[in-house]
């Protein structure tokens, strides 16, 4: 299967990515929906809502400092480097990202569309200015007086529409996808390999596990990204 992998990338010329908390496991950032996900009990869907920062904004707040204190220690991993490596190679990349870490910019990635926005930018709740996604105690307040949030996408709000709307006509043109480290269950991140295949696209999943995309896909590599991404990326 590896082969079958490593033949359709070297023959094709367009190729996306869409990656998701898998990828960044081994730089040892928490996935959402594995046991190591959980924060004092709390499960992220019942934190990453509007409703949740409206109740209690301070318990939210320190959720993504602790987020944020993860993510500002951990490193790109071998598998965010393949996926550097692979982009030189195509006249046509884009990596379709989940993720809020910034892991693939840091690793030096450049056609990057964030789907789910980015822990280091914040923007008021209530008026909407930009401020930098910063670790502070409090919640910080903008002039306005609102609450200021952290620059990610929660629970039952719109995908920044124009990301959403590259990420579904580059997903259409690929002829490659690679679907690496996400459950596949959130949507409309999870339909982009769907869209893709529609189209005529090869799709393969690099995951250690079955996921609601198994189905679907013409492959699946089981094994954790570091295992096996740098393996399909050698050699050229
Ligand atoms: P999940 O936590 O749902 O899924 C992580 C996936 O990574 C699982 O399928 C694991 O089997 C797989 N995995 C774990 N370790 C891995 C490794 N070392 N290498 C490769 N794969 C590995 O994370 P996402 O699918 O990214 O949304 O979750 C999607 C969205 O739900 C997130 O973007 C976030 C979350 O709520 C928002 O914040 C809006």
């Amino acid at each position: 299967m590896m082969e079958e992998v490593r033949k359709r990338l070297k023959e094709a010329k367009k190729v996306v990515v869409l990656t998701g908390a898998g990828i960044s496991q081994e730089s040892g950032i928490p996935t959402f929906r594995g046991r190591d996900g959980l924060w004092k009990n709390y499960k992220p869907e019942e934190l990453a809502t509007p409703e949740a920062f409206r109740r209690n904004p301070q318990l939210v707040w320190e959720w993504y400092n602790w987020r944020r204190e993860i993510i500002r220690k951990a490193e790109p991993n071998p598998a965010h480097l393949a996926l550097v490596e692979l982009e030189k190679r195509y006249p046509f990349f884009y990596l379709i990202t989940q993720n809020v870490d910034g892991l693939h910019q840091r690793a030096g990635n450049k056609n990057v569309l964030e789907l789910h926005g980015n822990i280091w930018r914040n923007f008021c709740f209530e008026c909407g200015k930009e401020y930098r996604g910063e670790i502070t105690p409090q919640v910080p307040r903008c002039e306005c007086g609102g609450y200021i949030r952290p620059g990610v996408v929660w629970f039952g709000e719109p995908l920044p529409a124009d990301v959403l709307r590259k990420a579904w006509e580059v997903s259409a043109q690929a002829e490659v996808f690679l679907v690496i480290g996400t459950s596949g269950v959130v949507q409309p991140a999870a339909s982009l390999p769907l869209v893709a295949k529609e189209h005529g696209a090869w799709v393969v999943e690099i995951n250690p596990q079955e996921t609601a995309l198994t189905p679907w896909v013409d492959a699946s590599l089981r094994g954790t990204a570091c295992q096996l991404l740098p393996e399909i990326v050698k050699g050229g």
